[in-house]
Formats: C-alpha cells, structure tokens, sequence
C-alpha cells in the first residue's frame, strides 16, 4: 500500500511535499499533472487514468478561478475551484488536488518534486514552458506527453449547450438565381414574426437577378458566385465557394429557391439531410426543367408545388411536404407558376417554422 494521500479534499504544497517523501521511501512514484479540468469529460478522465498508470499515486495541481479565466476568457470556468477540486478529489484516479494561482506551476513543482510530470498531447516535450522544464529538470522528474483524446473538450461541450437547437434561432442559407419572391417571403415572415429566423447569407450565381437586389435592399448578406456564362456547368471552384460561404454563415439549413445549377459536393455532404429544393410540380411528376410547362403539356389537372431534402439525384430526395393548386383552362405557364408560388410561399414558412423540432440544425 502506497502512504495515503492527504485526507482532505484540498491539500498544501507541502502536504503533498511531505508525501512525495513517503512515498519515495516505499520506492513508489508520484505522478503530478495540471490543468483547468472545468466541466469534466471522458478526455479528461482517461488522461487522468493514463496519468495514475504510470507512478503509484496521481496528484493533481488544480488552476485557480483566477487563472482560469486569465487562460480561457472572462466566461470561464464555468465550475468554480472548490467544485472542480471536489469533482477531482471523487475520481479513482486522483489521490490528490492542489490550487495553484500562479500562471506556471513551478514553484508548486519545486516544492513537490514530483517523480513524473505528464501533460496532454496538445504540448511536446520542446513545447513546454521553459521555466517549467527546468524545474522539472532540477527535480528529476520523468516527462511524459500523455495522447489527446480526439473531439472531446470542454470547449466543445460549451458550445453543444450554446447550440442547444431549442434556443437557438434558425440561421437560413438561401441561394437563388431568379425573381427571388420566396426570398421575398422568407424576409416578411421574419420581419412580422411569423418565422423566427435568420436569412445569415444569400448567394446567386446572376448578380442582377432580383432574388439578388431583394437581398441587397433587405440588408442581407448578398454573396455571388461566379459560376462561368455556361448555365448547364457548375464548376468545382465554384461549388467549394458555396460551401464555404454557407459554412462561414454558419447556416443551420439551405434552401434553394430557384438556384439553376446543380448542386455537387462537397456541399450536398456538408449539408447532407440539412438542405432543401423548391420544386413548382407534384414530385415525383416532371422533374427537371420547365416543370410548370410540362404539367400544361401533359393535361394534368392538378399542379403545385415539393419541398424535398436534396441528394445527388435530380429533384428525387424525400419529400417533406407538397401544396396542390388546379390547373385552370385558360393558364399559360406564367399564370399557373404565379399562382403555384403563392402556396410555395407559405409552404416554405411552414417547413422551416417546423425545422427546429426535425432537429436538423447544424448543432455540433
Ligand atoms: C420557384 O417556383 C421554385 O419552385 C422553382 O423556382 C422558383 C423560384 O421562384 N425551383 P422565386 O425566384 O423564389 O420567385
């Protein structure tokens, strides 16, 4: 049995000085590490783990709330020092937890003299502070570099809670290329407060088309992308522009009203499940082109309007709704469309006020 640690939840430089000695005495090893350790996660409690491994005994050295915030920002630590030593102290791992306010831990590592020092793999051994690896040099200590456990940090808990889709407003991406009534739409549901949303970006491939000016009149971001003069291409180039600038917006959804150029990756996988087409026809009816003409040319006597996800396949994603309106004797195609959008117009508003409880936000 290795000598026990300090009894209580907190101990002194000294305390765990005084303990080291023991130890060393039993021919066993103390291992020491330091950090935050604010809002515990699994990276956190395998490192430690990983730490206790390699000596006899694992102690902690705890930043104190003061150093905390100096090292992450104002908002932090979100659990104060005598929390997070106590939530430590609980861990099988740890047999120790001291608070340190310096903004180095040397003097804690001069008095301690601890057997082995390990540190998470975000640091080399060459990237320790100097001041730090000297002391831990005079003491003796064995440096060990200990892996980073991917994808897992209090950061990004952070922002999963700040992402919580429940609170959070709805950011739309909306690209165009035409007359741009649904972005008109989109803009008066927001403004009445129909909609609760966000038009974050626009982007058109027509820089005089009026999906473009209403953008620019709304005071919406009004990006453009130059795709070539050839409408039937959609370059690489271009396609990774788009994904940029939706990605930069941070959009929760894309809703392509009226964009005529088909979309490829690498948006379709960036925003897989999270993007949607208007389509002016009963899908899976006259897909394609000129739908409204080919549902006069076919006689049908029902026409409408699909939303539906978009996938690499044309105008075949599931549907997530779909508004019907009678074809009329005298309609031409420009007749039937205008009467086709009024319903798409609020059909649009009815899927995106639903977004929210699809959970299909771009929450990390
Ligand atoms: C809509 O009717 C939509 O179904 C189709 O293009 C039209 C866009 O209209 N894909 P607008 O530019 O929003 O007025």
């Amino acid at each position: 049995m290795p000598a026990p640690a300090p009894d209580h939840i907190l101990s002194t430089a000294q305390d765990i000085a005084l303990w080291r000695d023991e130890l060393q005495a039993q021919g066993r090893r103390l291992v020491f590490t330091n950090g935050c350790f604010d809002l515990i996660h699994t990276g956190h409690t395998r490192y430690l783990q990983q730490a206790r491994d390699l000596g006899d005994a694992l102690v902690v050295a705890l930043n104190s709330d003061a150093s905390v915030k100096e090292l992450k920002g104002p908002n932090r630590p979100v659990n104060m020092e005598e929390d997070r030593a106590e939530i430590l102290r609980a861990l099988r791992s740890v047999d120790a937890v001291v608070v340190f306010s310096e903004p180095r831990a040397t003097r804690l590592i001069e008095t301690i003299r601890p057997h082995v020092y390990a540190k998470g793999g975000d640091y080399t051994e060459e990237s320790l502070n100097p001041e730090e690896r000297a002391a831990l040099k005079a003491a003796g200590a064995e440096i060990r570099i200990l892996p980073i456990v991917e994808g897992k940090s209090t950061t990004s808990t952070l922002k999963r809670l700040a992402c919580d889709p429940s609170k959070r407003t709805l950011r739309i991406g909306i690209l165009g290329s035409g007359e741009g009534s649904n972005l008109a739409a989109l803009v008066t549901a927001i403004r009445e407060s129909v909609l609760e949303a966000e038009i974050a970006c626009t982007i058109t491939d027509q820089p005089g088309c009026g999906f473009h000016s209403i953008a620019k009149s709304a005071g919406i971001p009004a990006l453009t992308v130059d795709a070539g003069t050839n409408p039937k291409r959609f370059p690489d180039h271009a396609q990774k522009e788009v994904c940029e600038h939706l990605q930069r917006a941070n959009v929760d959804v894309v809703v392509l009203a009226g964009f005529m150029r088909l979309i490829r990756e690498p948006v379709l996988s960036a925003f897989a499940g999270r993007m949607i087409n208007l389509h002016p026809s009963l899908l899976p009816n006259h897909p394609g082109s000129n739908a409204v003409q080919q549902a006069l040319d076919a006689g049908d006597e029902e026409s409408g309007t699909t939303i539906h996800l978009v996938t690499a396949a044309l105008d075949a994603g599931p549907v997530l709704a779909q508004a019907r309106v009678p074809v009329l004797p005298e309609d031409d195609a420009a007749a039937l469309h205008a009467r086709i959008k009024e319903k798409e117009h609020g059909l649009l508003v009815d899927v995106l006020k639903n977004w929210k409880t699809l959970d299909r936000t771009g929450c990390p």
